[in-house]
């Protein structure tokens, strides 16, 4: 069996390094010449194998070149026989390309994808993504329908679990780190894996946060807000991009000829391949977008997308589209040439089988450190009254803990965890036992069977115990169902009888600190005054029990700051920091309180502000909010020049002192505002941050350069732009800091 066109430019004596374009483009050329269209269309077809069985008409469809990519299969040997099947006895031996939802670890899990982002650490998101990649290896798996890079301003939204967060820069930045974890330095070397940056484009704007909704974002928004995560992807080399299941301004994004070929690839010059949704094709004809599955294929060909996930639309009708004259013989060819080039850059011509022995063991030690110091960045510490936190490991005889959340080794791994093992998990409960030993009796009640029983039948216990012990410790939240794809909810407030137990256990007068598992931002209004402390930890993965102990007791710092704003009422949603500032901002002088309303008062008397009578205009906690056992006092804003030209950079400073007792690291964040735009600007955006970590009693300078390409933005006619003018700049640990310096662009000479 000859195998793959590639060995032509291969042989041992005439190997050119894979990174060469040049002859990377020769090798898939030769192979195309040498293809049937119905080979190229096979390269099309991905195909869902989900169990460990390889019946007939899969095994026929790879000898026949039909299938260029299967999913959903992670039994090593299953997929080393469907290469051995594709490569050996196929016409042209090409291997397949396996792909997994590997979105947050494989067996050893990271904390969510939002937690991660609350690190507002790239190194640790790095090194998450690169233990996934060794893991997801060693199951033959060799592509990632991961990062999740959709901004999100609704927290209804079941996959804002899944998501980077709110904003853009954080995003961009964050998905760049995830894109080089998978994929390394070398897409060929063992261990790495093709990542796939999704869902192109808009689908986190869903009305309502109901999944799969419609999405209706204006060009000049989605360039600004929505696509700029997907270009620093692109530019930092990511292989594939999935689009989108929902519709956008009316042409959903598989069929979005606009979005893919006229952006992704005329305007930013991708070079990879682009994989509809799972069956997106097909659903054009339910959007109603098509009539049928022919039609969808035509459109989402026409669009290019290269490859139809489980779906058999190109497979039924490409050909004979091509045979009428529809579509054009050099669509096919493009799509399978796009697709090529990813198998060759993975090395699969070269090397398409799987020893799992060449791979570190599965959640090695440095696979559960990993974990563990990223969900021990992620934990936000939202509210600390009294210095409540850290507990006292010396001075406390006892302590409670209560709560669904507290042992529940499968619910912490959070959503899309297909091959996440909970046996590995160590839950927060015994991450406290082995914490403080013997030092401090634990008292240890679930409460309610989950978060979402309305049961009290336990409460009279629970109160009990929490009174005869010196703190209580909450395990609040929403299992890992609440949240994830199809899993929206309309009221984001603790579900079940939680607030009920909090009212409850805050009768007994101890203190009280409320540690919150969940998938999403949640309302916390009505339990924010009855607890102490509120340590938000999201799912936090496998190692979430031990980093959740050294937050309590001190052994760490909380420095997680939120990536996505937490509203006081579902009412404000989508609120979010980087809005416009309207033609009426609202100020604390222009609001009134529904409660407040003097019933004769006339109209004109409630301010004319861009407000909510019931929940003022502020969120219960903003973007970047994030609180610390140590004191960051932020001094000496300076910047290098107060005007600079285009083209030219300045460089911000700030010295930060730790006046606290602990050390700790601090999220420093930098944000601008361009005062006059050619289109209206947002009041603030975030164009910096670095972590540091900050002794007691040292102070640190912290810099950033700012270049005025970093305050571009697209303009009225979608040109990308940076405007000479008035800019306002802001450090501090916080969105909401108003540490503020000013600064002026002018027009070079
Ligand atoms: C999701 C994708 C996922 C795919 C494959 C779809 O339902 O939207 O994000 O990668 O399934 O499992």
């Amino acid at each position: 069996m000859q195998l793959a066109g590639g060995y032509l430019f291969m042989s041992a004596s005439t190997a050119e390094p894979m990174n060469d374009d040049d002859v990377l483009e020769q090798r898939v050329d030769a192979l195309l010449e040498q293809m049937t269209l119905a080979e190229k269309i096979g390269q099309m077809a991905q195909v869902n194998v989900g169990d460990s069985y390889i019946h007939d008409y899969l095994a026929d469809g790879l000898r026949g070149g039909r299938v260029g990519s299967v999913l959903n299969v992670v039994d090593v040997e299953v997929v080393n026989e469907l290469q051995r099947i594709a490569v050996e006895e196929s016409r042209l031996g090409i291997p397949l390309i396996v792909g997994r939802d590997v979105i947050h670890g494989f067996k050893t899990i990271m904390p969510i994808p939002l937690g991660q982002a609350a690190t507002w650490n790239p190194d640790v998101v790095r090194e998450g993504a690169h233990v996934a990649a060794l893991e997801a290896s060693t199951a033959g798996v060799n592509w990632t329908f991961t990062p999740m890079i959709d901004i999100s301003r609704d927290a209804r939204w079941g996959r804002i679990a899944e998501s980077l967060g709110e904003d853009p820069h954080l995003a961009s930045i964050l998905g760049v780190a995830m894109v080089e974890g998978f994929q390394g330095d070398e897409l060929s070397a063992i261990g790495t894996i093709a990542a796939c940056a999704k869902h192109f484009a808009g689908y986190g704007a869903a009305e309502s946060g109901r999944d799969y909704a419609t999405t209706n974002i204006p060009e000049n928004e989605l360039r600004n807000v929505y696509l700029r995560p997907f270009k620093a992807a692109v530019d930092a080399g990511v292989t594939t991009l999935m689009t989108s299941f929902s519709d956008l301004d009316g042409v959903p994004a598989t069929g979005n000829e606009f979005l893919v070929n006229d952006i992704l690839r005329g305007e930013w010059g991708f070079d990879g391949f682009v994989v509809s949704d799972w069956d997106s094709v097909r659903q054009l004809s339910i959007h109603g977008l098509t009539a049928n599955d022919r039609e969808s294929a035509f459109l989402a060909a026409k669009a290019g997308v290269d490859m139809e996930m489980h779906g058999d639309a190109y497979t039924n009708h490409l050909a004979s589209l091509i045979e009428d004259g529809k579509v054009d013989e050099a669509v096919v060819d493009t799509a399978a040439a796009n697709i090529l080039r990813a198998k060759f850059r993975l090395g699969l011509f070269e090397n398409p089988y799987t020893d799992p022995g060449l791979l570190p063991p599965i959640a090695s030690k440095h696979a559960l450190q990993t974990a563990r110091q990223c969900a021990l960045q992620s934990v936000v510490l939202l509210k600390n009254d009294h210095h409540v936190l850290p507990l006292n490991i010396d001075k406390l005889n006892s302590i409670a803990v209560l709560g669904p959340l507290a042992d529940a080794p499968y619910e912490q791994l959070g959503t899309w965890i297909f091959d996440g093992d909970q046996n590995l998990s160590i839950t927060p409960m015994h991450g406290i036992h082995s914490l403080v030993g013997d030092k401090v009796d634990v008292r240890y009640l679930r409460t309610m069977d989950n978060s979402r029983s309305r049961s009290t039948d336990a409460f009279d216990e629970a109160v009990a115990i929490a009174s005869e012990t010196d703190a209580v410790v909450l395990f609040l939240g929403e299992e890992a169902i609440l949240s994830g794809e199809a899993h929206s909810r309309a009221d984001i407030s603790l579900p079940g009888a939680q607030a009920e137990l909090v009212r409850r256990i805050r009768e007994t007068g101890k203190p009280v600190v409320a540690v919150i598992l969940a998938g999403r931002p949640l309302t916390l209004t009505n339990i924010v005054d009855d607890v102490d402390a509120i340590l938000f930890a999201w799912h936090p993965g496998t190692m979430g029990g031990p980093a959740i102990a050294d937050l309590l007791f001190g052994v760490e710092s909380p420095s997680g700051k939120l990536p996505a704003t937490f509203p006081k009422m579902v009412g404000q949603i989508p609120i979010y920091y980087n809005q416009k500032n309207t033609g009426k901002p609202p100020t604390p002088d222009t609001i009134a309180h529904i409660d407040e309303i003097d019933a004769h008062a006339p109209q004109l008397s409630l301010g004319m502000t861009a407000f909510h009578l019931d929940a003022g205009y502020l969120p219960l906690f903003p973007f970047g909010h994030g609180l610390s056992y140590a004191y960051f006092d932020y001094r000496n804003l300076t910047l290098s020049a107060s005007e600079i030209g285009l083209g030219e950079s300045l460089t911000v400073s700030v010295d930060i002192t730790n006046t606290g007792r602990m050390a700790a690291d601090e999220v420093v964040q930098l944000y601008v505002r361009d005062l006059v735009g050619n289109v209206t600007r947002p009041v603030k955006e975030l164009k910096g941050f670095k972590r540091v970590h900050i002794e007691p009693g040292e102070k640190v300078t912290v810099d950033f350069e700012l270049h005025t390409d970093d305050l571009a933005f697209y303009g009225r006619r979608m040109q990308l732009m940076t405007e000479p003018g008035e800019f306002h700049v802001w450090v501090g640990g916080s969105s909401d800091t108003d540490l503020r310096a000013e600064f002026r662009i002018v027009a070079s000479d």
